[in-house]
């Protein structure tokens, strides 16, 4: 089978041929890709920064957002039939007995770092033609989220955040009577950076009722600003706008879900987070360097605010379920703007030049398969 492969010791990506994975256990699947999408991470492994293959291999298939079609399943399996389309999730835990998030089924909260990730952490991924792992990691998409579905995996960042802060949040009593989990009507919502984690991040707040700001680079009138506009949310350039026009120009921020990466502006937004405010941090900067910050300032508003700040990485199976729920109301909802965040499309073999060249375009897929 062919395959999308970093070489550590080359340190080079490669397609590969990759031995074509069978139904093992019972409760096996056997799943033809058809779409994988890039993101950061894969840029990353690409560089040689980040990702592992699995013990005994000299290459690690890469790939972890994907969409495919169900072929064949084990004789146990009970929730997937040939023909349907799903994603697969990408963390498997890790094997002691004390973790108890991952002897809970939750290794996106592993305790002791030894869990594994398809097509990052010591397993192979998903940028090859067939694929098979348990029922229990899979999540059957509708039908008519074809042409979106692989949007799901990057979408479950957003939705482990907000499931998370609407937990916390619930220490606020006025908002919880009588509003649905999760309701943001009356609140203000920033998204730092107008990448795919960004963007479908500002759509799942629009979803929950936030009035919500992107404050990205790029200058009022570019396509990024006005598809923020086109799904109803504000677009603020960073580079007419200082963070504290940025609060001015809102009010009070509730909550900041900074999808950049960037230490710097995130701590200067938190300088500028409202009372009783959430900040979500989901961006994985390289090591630069120390930074300088207000931590005086910082500090004291954390406590006289009441301020809460967490990061979140990876997803469990509720955030999938969620994702693909909130997927298929955005497609309702903004059908036009969903599609378009799928800026370009590639076959395996321009993945490698790909991944080493400067991105472009918002998510970039590559298709192993068209049906
Ligand atoms: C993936 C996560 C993963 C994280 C860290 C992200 O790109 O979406 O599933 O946990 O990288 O490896
Ligand atoms: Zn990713």
């Amino acid at each position: 089978m062919r395959a999308v492969a970093a070489l550590p010791a080359e340190k080079r990506l490669a397609l590969v041929d990759h031995p074509a994975p069978t139904l093992e256990h019972d409760t096996d699947v056997l799943v033809r890709m058809l779409d994988v999408g890039i993101c950061g991470t894969d840029r990353e492994i690409a560089r040689f920064d980040y990702g592992t293959p699995p013990p005994g291999s000299d290459y690690l298939v890469i790939g972890h957002e994907s969409l495919a079609r169900v072929e064949q399943v084990g004789s146990a399996v009970a929730t997937l039939k040939p023909g349907d389309l799903v994603v697969t999730m990408v963390r498997r835990p890790c094997p002691h007995p004390e973790c108890r998030a991952c002897r809970a089924g939750r290794q996106d909260f592993c305790f002791t770092g030894d869990f594994t990730e398809r097509g990052i952490k010591e397993r192979h991924g998903f940028m090859t033609e067939l694929v098979v792992d348990d029922e229990r990691y899979m999540h059957v998409v509708p039908s008519e989220l074809r042409e979106i579905g692989v949007l799901v995996e990057p979408l479950t960042i957003a939705e482990k955040a907000l499931i998370q802060v609407w937990d916390v949040q619930e220490r606020l009593p006025w908002t919880a009577p009588g509003t649905r989990p999760g309701d943001g009507h009356g609140q203000r919502a920033l998204v730092l950076g107008a990448g795919p984690v960004g963007l479908l991040g500002a759509m799942a707040l629009l979803l929950r009722g936030f009035d919500t700001w992107v404050y990205s680079r790029e200058e009022a009138g570019d396509p990024k600003a006005q598809w923020v506009e086109s799904v109803g949310a504000h677009f603020l350039s960073a580079g007419s706008n200082t963070l504290e026009q940025v609060a001015q120009t809102m009010g009070r921020i509730d909550l900041v879900y900074e999808a950049t990466g960037a230490s710097a502006l995130s701590f200067q937004t938190l300088q500028v987070l409202g009372t009783n405010g959430v900040f979500i941090f989901t961006g994985v900067p390289g090591r630069k360097g120390p930074i300088e910050i207000d931590a005086d300032r910082l500090m004291r508003n954390l406590v006289l605010q009441n301020q809460l700040v967490f990061g979140t990485v990876n997803a469990g199976a509720d955030a999938f379920r969620a994702s693909i729920d909130d997927l298929a109301r955005m497609h309702g909802r903004w059908p036009d703007a969903v599609r378009t965040l799928i800026t370009s499309r590639h076959a395996p073999e321009d993945v490698p030049a790909l991944l080493t060249s400067p991105g472009s375009g918002i998510k970039a897929v590559v298709q192993f398969a068209k049906e």
